[in-house]
């Protein structure tokens, strides 16, 4: 062979070495390396997967797959990830959607006794609330004399009341220590400042306020004023109507049938009750009129 021939093979032999050095790892690392045009400089930003990072930003700087929104596949988004300082390509960060749950379900767990006694007592304060509406009226109508007496008929509606005004406070106390809505006292006591159900949470704030009223008047101002006892006494019953509404809307156990019966029997039985003092007192007036014609 002569010289000059075995130059050429071995210079064609070096080249193809020299060739495929290069672009071998060019062809394995290939994946990885951008399409000029998606990074030319004044090439609009892309973000195929919308998640919140352009394509760039993702194959750049976080390292996260540009075609799925999710890289690291634990729930959150790879934008929401970055914003919040976790890390989009490791499972684990910053917990998984199953072990927030977890977390937020511990966290409810934690204080159920809160939320039972604040339902609880709810419901109680309802059932009082029916029970002394009812012998408030049975006593204006002498109902409540027929069956107890006339002793015993005051001193039942005014027990009612005090066991409302105990079951009230722990209706409303018991919110303070529930974690999973977060009350704060100004929430509890000023209308329309709650964060959770404003106009129904008003509507039981408001009901307990006049409630207060009601029992300081019974207490303080029947003796000396009771005309204006008497008008502030009627307004136990829009107090009623916003209690029930309160108690409807908001209630947890609502939809359950012995609540559903609790609230609907204790509404048509107030309903009839009203009926029937409207009547009575109807009937009274006129009888009331028949003695004055017949003296006259
Ligand atoms: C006369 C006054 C009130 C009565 C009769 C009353 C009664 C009730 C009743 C029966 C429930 C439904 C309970 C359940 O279904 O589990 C309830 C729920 C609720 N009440 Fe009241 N309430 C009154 C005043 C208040 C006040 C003043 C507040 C707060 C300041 C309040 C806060 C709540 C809350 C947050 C719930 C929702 C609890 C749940 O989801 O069960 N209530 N109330």
């Amino acid at each position: 062979m002569s010289k000059i021939k075995l130059y050429s093979i071995l210079g064609i032999l070096t080249l193809t070495i020299l060739v495929n050095i290069f672009a071998v790892p060019n062809k394995v690392f290939s994946a990885n390396v951008p399409t000029p045009e998606l990074y030319t400089e004044d090439s609009p930003p892309v973000d195929t997967d919308v998640d919140g990072l352009t394509d760039q930003g993702e194959i750049n700087i976080f390292g996260t797959d540009p075609t799925v929104a999710d890289t690291d596949g634990d729930g959150y988004l790879d934008g929401a990830e970055v914003l919040s300082k976790s890390d989009p390509v490791d499972y684990y960060s910053p917990g998984t959607m199953a072990e927030v749950s977890q977390q937020q379900a511990k966290k409810i767990q934690d204080t159920p006794w809160a939320w039972y006694s604040t339902r609880a007592a709810g419901i109680i304060s309802y059932i009082l609330l029916f029970l002394i509406t009812i012998s408030g009226i049975s006593l204006s109508t002498g109902l409540m004399y027929k069956f107890f007496g006339q002793v015993w008929g005051w001193r039942l509606h005014q027990w009612i009341g005090i066991f409302m005004i105990l079951s009230l406070v722990t209706h409303v106390s018991a919110l303070l220590f529930d974690k999973y809505i977060n009350f704060t006292i100004i929430e509890l006591l000023v209308p329309f400042t709650s964060h959770y159900q404003p106009f129904f949470m008003a509507l039981g704030i408001i009901s307990f306020y006049f409630f207060i009223i009601l029992i300081s008047t019974s207490l303080f101002v029947i003796q000396t004023k009771y005309k204006l006892w008497r008008f502030i006494h009627y307004l136990s019953f829009p107090m009623f109507v916003g209690a029930f509404v309160h108690s409807v809307y908001l209630g947890t156990d609502t939809h359950t049938l012995p609540m559903l019966i609790i609230y609907w029997g204790s509404a048509i039985t107030i309903s009839l009750f009203i009926v029937y003092r409207i009547i009575f007192s109807l009937s009274q007036k006129k009888t009331e009129h028949n003695k004055l014609t017949q003296t006259l």
